[in-house]
């Protein structure tokens, strides 16, 4: 099992504090299993990664998630493809929470996309085309629901990664992963 440590994007949503820096981006360190370093690569170099698939599909990678703040997000690759994390607000759950079934395309509750009500991991991947949709960053739009919005052909996301207006015909996935502590996950 080799551990490798990667630098990641972490980008600030909604600080809720205006008073704290805002940085668009910060490093974190993730340790990645499987012997796999690619598998949790910067966003910006998705394109030139090209790892064997019978390496990628061993991959599975440990977030340390005590750098989140409320609010914020984080994005890493596991597998090829981008995981959104975000550490979700009270306000954003509330939302998420109360959003009735007969609103959704693909009616999932909540409760079924999470395991703890503060964290949302999801693939960001957008379930029309394949697009990564916009959300990530402080700067970008969430479009009309608060989440993400995919302005490939306009599809938007609420704060459960769930499609409510768009091509997009189901919900942004949730890949498989555990909590090993409160503060450090294991995506795959
Ligand atoms: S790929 Fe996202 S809306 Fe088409």
């Amino acid at each position: 099992m080799l551990h490798l440590t990667n630098k990641i994007y972490k980008d600030l949503n909604q600080m809720s504090d205006s008073r704290k820096p805002r940085r668009d981006f910060i490093k974190l360190s993730a340790m990645t299993l499987g012997g796999v370093g690619a598998a949790s690569l910067l966003i910006p170099f998705i394109s030139s990664m090209n790892p064997g698939k019978d390496t990628l599909a061993l991959a599975s990678t440990e977030i340390d998630l005590s750098p989140l703040e409320e609010g914020q997000s984080l994005t890493v690759i596991w597998r090829g493809k981008p995981v959104f994390i975000k550490h979700r607000t009270k306000s954003e759950i509330d939302i998420a929470k109360n959003t009735s079934l007969d609103e959704l395309p693909d009616a999932e509750e909540d409760s079924a996309r999470v395991q703890k009500d503060n964290w949302l991991v999801v693939l960001g991947v957008c379930t029309h085309l394949g697009c990564v949709p916009l959300g990530q960053k402080a700067s970008d739009t969430k479009g009309d629901y608060g989440g993400w919005f995919c302005p490939c052909h306009g599809s938007h996301y609420d704060t459960s990664g769930r499609i409510r207006k768009g091509p997009a015909p189901t919900n942004l996935p949730v890949p498989p992963y555990v909590f090993l502590t409160d503060n450090r996950i294991k995506i795959g």
